[in-house]
């Protein structure tokens, strides 16, 4: 298989940019995420695929509530601060006004187009990434919006490379 052929059609999709934030005995987590998609129309279903290099990853495998933010062309500063760094070394939740669901999920007050999801089941499938199924639990609009998508972001440095692990297996 060519790699810029699958390059090519995968970058036709230009998906929207979504941050999707979780939270794990206490500890919140949050980034990037251009691989998403609803997976089911009744029930509703919504899938998100985080990279093993993340901290939101790690966190993820301890926690059962997320939260998933719909970004606007207005919010490259999102983007970029839930893209670029980790949450590892930075809080990247300093700063900005974030609600707190039941779960201790945080809810960023300035990207209001939502969805609450409930997970079901993780799947490895062996790659750099899992998957996350998830039941949607509520999704909320503040209105029309245009997406942020990914042709609108590459410029931005992903904060780990997806082949990074936080534990070689090999040492
Ligand atoms: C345009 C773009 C799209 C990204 N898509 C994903 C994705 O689908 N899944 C993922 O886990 N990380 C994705 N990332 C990478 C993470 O957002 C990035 O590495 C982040 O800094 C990880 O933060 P964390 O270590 O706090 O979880 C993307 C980054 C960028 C810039």
């Amino acid at each position: 298989m060519s790699d810029d052929a699958f390059g090519t059609l995968v970058a036709s999709a230009d998906p929207p940019l979504i941050v999707v934030t979780t939270s794990a005995e206490g500890e919140q987590a949050g980034c990037l995420i251009g691989f998403h998609a609803q997976s089911s129309i009744s029930p509703q279903h919504y899938c998100v695929w985080l990279s093993k290099a993340n901290h939101t990853y790690r966190v993820s495998l301890r926690a059962a509530h997320f939260a998933v933010h719909f970004l606007t062309t207005q919010d490259l500063d999102l983007a970029e601060r839930f893209g670029t760094v980790s949450g590892e070394e930075t809080d990247k939740f300093a700063g900005l006004d974030v609600d707190v669901d039941e779960h201790g999920v945080p809810l960023l007050r300035a990207a209001p187009n939502r969805m609450r999801l409930e997970r079901i089941a993780v799947l490895d499938d062996g790659s750099d990434h899992v998957c996350l199924t998830t039941r949607v639990v509520s999704a909320e609009t503040a209105g029309d919006f245009v997406p942020l998508r990914v042709s609108a972001a590459t410029h931005l440095d992903p904060g780990h490379d997806s082949e990074e692990r936080a534990i070689d297996p090999g040492s």
